[in-house]
């Protein structure tokens, strides 16, 4: 027998054993991974999971038996969102926190219905940010040897915690990174919510009057206190989405009124649970739904991009694509932050960076009429 056909079988009796729904590299030793990769080059990329069929694409009990709550155990990684800790904490992802995007687009849209195109948005743009291009693994917390080895520095492979990627200041439950630990829950942030859904929103419910009150608390909050704030390009565009998605993505898809309980938001955010009986939307949620409402937000508390030079100094930003500049912001990650990371790729790197610019570049065109950049040549 070969060596590879020696590590292929080790790798599948271990999949079978520890990750029977996934076929994951997770799971597996450095050292195996590492073996995996030099015999093969890279992890195979499969193509981004296709749209759920029609018949299986709406109303449905997500917090079923098939997918009961397990609560993190040492070993598991969770991280700044709130939906990707609780659908691992369901299985809907691998409950160790090590996902592939395939899994992460599978599993957000099996779990909460994300619509195909803006799950891979998400999930495409984080990976390139975020995860290792080279084992096609992320973490959605922090940094871990669970993603295998990393591929030559500047990259930094950092999973979803990482400061200053997709992760940034003015979360609405995580203080920001000058202060401690980023990708935690935050009680004394969460009465704030809460506070401001009394104030502000429907029957103490977190509608949208709410977001866009605690958004821009959070943002002045920031402003006068975080010496070393960053409110720009990207981090812009996921502070405002990811205020809203609570509104929608957290609300039983029965009820579907966009006005979220304390006690439902205690469930995701604290706890990593979905509610008892919980149903997901009833129909795939795509940037359609999305963008109106994060206009609605910004445009009651429209803000410039910007930095702080110190405490209560806010400097704008004026060269960094504004919010509303959904193709500038595009243009800006692939530009500017994974060349940051990425400099100059060549080989089986450059060409797994380019399949998943790719896929996120298709992801990005299917609802926006943008051009698409090449950092590496095409
Ligand atoms: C599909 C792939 C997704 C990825 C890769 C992702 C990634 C992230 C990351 C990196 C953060 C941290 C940002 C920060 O606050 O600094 C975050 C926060 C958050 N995510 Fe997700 N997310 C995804 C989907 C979702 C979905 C479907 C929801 C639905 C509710 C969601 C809700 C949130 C919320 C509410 C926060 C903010 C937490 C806070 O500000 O306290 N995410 N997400």
């Amino acid at each position: 027998m070969t060596k590879f056909a020696a590590f292929m079988i080790l790798a599948m009796v271990r999949l079978a054993v520890t990750l029977p729904a996934y076929e994951s590299l997770a799971g597996l030793s450095e050292r195996e991974i590492g073996e995996f990769i030099n015999i093969n080059g890279v992890a195979r990329i499969p193509n981004p999971p296709a749209p759920l069929p029609e018949n299986d694409n709406g109303l449905k009990l997500v917090n079923d038996p098939a997918h009961p709550f397990i609560a993190a155990g040492p070993n598991d990684i969770r991280g700044p969102c709130s939906a990707l800790n609780t659908l691992a904490s369901h299985g809907y992802l691998p409950r160790n926190g090590a996902a592939r995007p395939d899994q992460l687009v599978t599993g957000v849209m099996e779990g909460l219905n994300l619509g195909n195109d803006f799950a891979k948005f998400l999930v495409y743009q984080a990976f390139l940010m975020n995860g290792n291009p080279l084992t096609n693994l992320m973490s959605i917390g922090m940094k871990t040897p669970e993603t295998g080895p990393d591929p030559p520095k500047p990259a930094l492979v950092g999973g979803l915690s990482q400061h200053g990627t997709f992760e940034g200041d003015t979360s609405m439950t995580r203080v920001d990174a000058f202060f401690r630990d980023q990708a935690v829950f935050n009680e004394t942030l969460f009465q704030e919510f809460t506070e401001f859904s009394t104030k502000y929103g429907f029957n103490g419910t977190y509608d949208l009057n709410a977001v866009a009150e605690l958004r821009h608390q959070r943002l002045l909050d920031s402003m006068a206190n975080n010496p070393e704030l960053v409110f720009a390009s990207p981090r812009i565009l996921s502070a405002y989405s990811e205020a809203v998605f609570p509104t929608i993505f957290f609300v039983d898809g029965r009820l579907n009124n966009r006005q979220l309980t304390i006690d439902a938001a205690r469930h995701f955010f604290d706890f990593q649970m979905m509610p008892a009986d919980f149903h997901r939307q009833p129909a795939p949620v795509n940037f359609t739904i999305i963008d109106p409402l994060v206009s609605e937000i910004f445009n009651k508390h429209p803000f410039t991009p910007g930095v702080n030079k110190g405490k209560g100094n806010f400097v704008l930003m004026l060269e960094t694509p504004s919010l509303s500049d959904f193709c500038g912001i595009y243009e800006d990650i692939v530009l500017r932050v994974i060349p940051g990371q990425y400099p100059k790729p060549t080989g089986a790197l450059k060409q797994a960076l380019n399949t998943n610019l790719d896929f996120f570049y298709g992801a990005v065109s299917a609802e926006h009429d943008c051009k698409q950049v090449f950092p590496y040549g095409k």
